[in-house]
């Protein structure tokens, strides 16, 4: 599972086709530590008023990789931007590439079936859809309405990462291509769902992120998850010791290069 940062780095915007060259680093980077038989997923944005980029170019990109591409995910967001002028903009895409023949197991959501009436005949009788079905509850297909995004009120929420994606999105991947005791990797941790994730559905997970404050976000997840079974701080801040000690006087914030954050203590 992959969650590259949308052609942001540090706020800096680099180009279209810097950002491209840059995937297809980690991309091969993927195939190279991925098992024969394994499945990649990619969260990628499109950029509606400057012609869908970066989608474009990624999936152009990605057709010449070893990779085969195996589905386009639509999931949806209650919130989105753009109501006035424009139609809202909910979409998150996942796109889900294939390494060799990975394992599918189908998922099934919360939502009960509620429609009737699509007859097929089946061994010379003829069914109606909710007699041939092996749950009450429909498949979430390519287009998921059921996740809820994430917001402070939730206890999953963690403060300051701005690209969390919902624990139960990344768990019905993990549940659907893996199996108990597969490695899951994401290069990409930031507020560290993938391991989460990972933690709750009995996978191994390899996971890192290149700013250490997401990394120690991430570590920290996975500790008070094991103390409290707490997902997340909802309202609360993953650093709350350290700002307390701040607010007191008791310690000092150092901020020196990018990426360089420490607590001195006084
Ligand atoms: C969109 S967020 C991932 C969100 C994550 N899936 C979650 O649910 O919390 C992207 C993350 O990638 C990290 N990142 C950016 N460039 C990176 C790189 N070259 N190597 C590793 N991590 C990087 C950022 O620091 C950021 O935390």
């Amino acid at each position: 599972m992959q969650d590259p940062p949308y052609n942001l780095v540090m706020c800096e915007k680099r180009s279209v086709e810097e950002f491209i060259g840059w995937c297809r680093k980690w991309v091969d980077n993927c195939y190279a530590v991925l098992a024969n038989d394994s499945a990649l997923y990619v969260w990628l944005g499109a950029e509606q008023n400057n012609h869908f980029q970066p989608f474009p170019q990624f999936i152009t990109m990605m057709a010449g990789t070893k990779f085969k591409s195996a589905s386009l995910i639509t999931m949806r967001n209650q919130r989105g931007y753009g109501t006035q002028k424009n139609w809202m903009a909910v979409r998150q895409e996942l796109l889900y590439y294939t390494k060799g023949k990975p394992s599918f197991s189908v998922r099934y959501t919360d939502i009960p079936k509620i429609l009737r009436g699509y007859y097929k005949e089946v061994n010379g009788i003829i069914a109606e859809n909710l007699q041939r079905s092996k749950s009450k509850n429909i498949r979430p297909g390519n287009v998921w309405v059921d996740i809820q995004q994430v917001f402070y009120r939730m206890e999953e929420n963690v403060n300051g990462c701005y690209g969390q994606k919902p624990l139960k999105a990344i768990e019905r991947i993990i549940l659907a291509s893996s199996d108990q005791g597969n490695t899951v990797t994401d290069f990409f941790a930031h507020a560290g769902t993938t391991l989460l994730a990972c933690e709750r559905t009995g996978r191994r997970c390899v996971t890192f992120d290149i700013d250490p404050v997401f990394a120690e976000i991430t570590i920290r997840r996975l500790e008070r998850f094991r103390r409290t079974g707490k997902i997340g701080w909802q309202a609360g801040n993953p650093f709350e010791r350290e700002l307390t000690e701040i607010n007191q006087g008791k310690a000092d914030l150092f901020v020196g290069q990018p990426n360089q954050i420490a607590l001195s203590r006084i």
